[in-house]
């Protein structure tokens, strides 16, 4: 919880563990070499005209198909298939990172020393066309150490990388195997690919196996998300991987809400559960606990490079300007020396967590720093609560239907590593002065926990 502009107390800051990063001081303080053309030109033309990468469980049956290369759009033919060179080691030269304690609170400021007068806003374009500049890179290896796949594509958007991953990858005629809560980035870029979307009950490993009973022959791919962004509780990938592998078929984690928090590094969930090796690919974004902006996914060099053409919300925009890719950078180097901001957030989250349901208030399924407090079905009454919330000095946002059911309308609080124990107390007694009452008046509040 923190001051908000008008000075209202707020609980919902940011995603999770996240530094309070300031970011204008920061994108003031970065500057950056331009991308120059010739030697940046890291990606190469338009040719996947290669294998396919392979999207099967490490040990495909052979009655599952392995996913084939789609063949080639007229405008991707060219000259001889050219391997982009992905550098394996930080570019040189241009500058050195320093932290620098921050005189607000816990927050640090980072610096790029030796920095250039070019623009720190300006990317230079397409990273098909113009390249990437070394900051670009340096971000694809250090997020290639964080996540222990060996490349990495960097995307200027979350929900756009999504898209592009999930759309690039499957296509007519292929069965995309989702969670049904999987988040909407993932299942629009389905939509976009023409591939048939075969939901499973969330989390349910049986439900994962009779969906992929009934889909047996085609190429197939499952989709989940690592934490899920409005319940805060896991994928239970150790059973869905074994069922995933017993079919031969692969698997797509979306850590959007898990990169940086989940796992004794930051590696997400997939760490979390000592899962590396075993997925495919780990999608993450750099808006939540990196508190930037941006997207990427972690993969097989195959199938990166195949993204790499296959993903049009890669090729066909923009690359991120390089203050944000730099302050991306920055916040891995912040989370792999500050490791106690993890230890941090999971402890203020379990304790505010406890707090609640200790009040009656029921918290859905999650376990973790997503915390939802459920209303029900009351929609009106959810509006009313947030307003006297507010009111009362919190701000929790309202999660109304369609992105929960019906029946399950709630206020999503997200925990950070920088609340401290007074705020969250703060927090607590507002929701008890305010909205235990309310919510017993209506009988809805769970009983009290003894
Ligand atoms: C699981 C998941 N994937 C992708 C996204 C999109 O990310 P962004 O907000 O960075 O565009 C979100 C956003 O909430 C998300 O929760």
């Amino acid at each position: 919880m923190a001051n908000g502009r008008d000075g209202t107390a707020q609980l919902l800051i940011t995603d999770h563990a996240m530094p309070q990063m300031t970011g204008a001081q920061l994108i003031a303080a970065v500057g950056q070499p331009a991308p120059s053309p010739a030697p940046l030109a890291a990606d190469a033309p338009p040719v996947a005209t290669g294998p396919a990468p392979d999207l099967s469980a490490p040990a495909p049956t052979p009655t599952d198909p392995a996913i084939a290369v789609p063949t080639p759009p007229p405008s991707a033919a060219g000259p001889e298939p050219v391997t982009p060179p992905i550098a394996t080691e930080p570019p040189g030269g241009s500058g050195t990172w320093s932290e620098v304690p921050s005189t607000e609170s816990d927050a640090p400021t980072v610096t790029l020393e030796g920095a250039t007068d070019a623009s720190p806003t300006e990317s230079g374009g397409s990273p098909i066309l113009s390249g990437k500049s070394p900051l670009h890179q340096q971000l694809e290896i250090k997020l290639s150490a964080l996540t222990g796949y060996p490349s990495v594509l960097v995307f200027n958007s979350g929900f756009g990388g999504a898209l592009g991953c999930a759309s690039g990858l499957m296509r007519k005629g292929d069965v995309a195997i989702v969670d049904a809560r999987a988040h909407i980035s993932m299942v629009d870029g389905l939509k976009i690919g023409g591939a048939k979307i075969a939901f499973f009950e969330h989390n349910s490993a049986r439900a994962l196996d009779e969906v992929l009973s009934a889909h047996k022959g085609s190429r197939r791919l499952i989709f989940v998300d690592g934490l899920y962004s409005m319940d805060g509780d896991m994928a239970d990938l150790p059973a869905l991987l074994d069922v995933a592998g017993s079919h031969g078929v692969g698997i797509l984690v979306d850590e959007a809400h898990s990169f940086l928090c989940c796992g004794a590094t930051g590696g997400g969930v997939v760490e979390h559960f000592g899962a590396r090796g075993k997925v495919g690919v780990q999608y993450g974004t750099l808006s939540k606990a990196f508190s930037c902006g941006g997207g990427f996914a972690a993969a097989s060099t195959d199938l990166v490079e195949y993204l790499r053409f296959y993903a049009n919300t890669y090729g066909f925009t923009c690359a991120l300007p390089p203050s944000v890719v730099a302050a991306a950078s920055a916040v891995i180097d912040v989370m792999q020396t500050e490791t106690w901001r993890r230890t941090q957030l999971w402890e203020n989250a379990t304790y505010f967590r406890t707090q609640l349901q200790s009040l009656g208030i029921n918290t859905g399924e999650s376990t973790s720093y997503v915390v939802p407090i459920v209303v029900g079905e009351n929609r009106a009454l959810l509006y009313e609560l947030g307003h006297k919330l507010r009111e009362h000095g919190l701000f929790v946002t309202p999660v109304d239907y369609p992105t929960v059911a019906l029946d399950q309308a709630r206020f999503r609080a997200s925990v950070t590593a920088s609340h401290t124990r007074e705020l969250l107390d703060q927090a607590l007694q507002i929701l008890e002065d305010v909205f235990v009452p309310a919510m017993r008046e209506k009988g809805l509040l769970h009983a009290r926990a003894m």
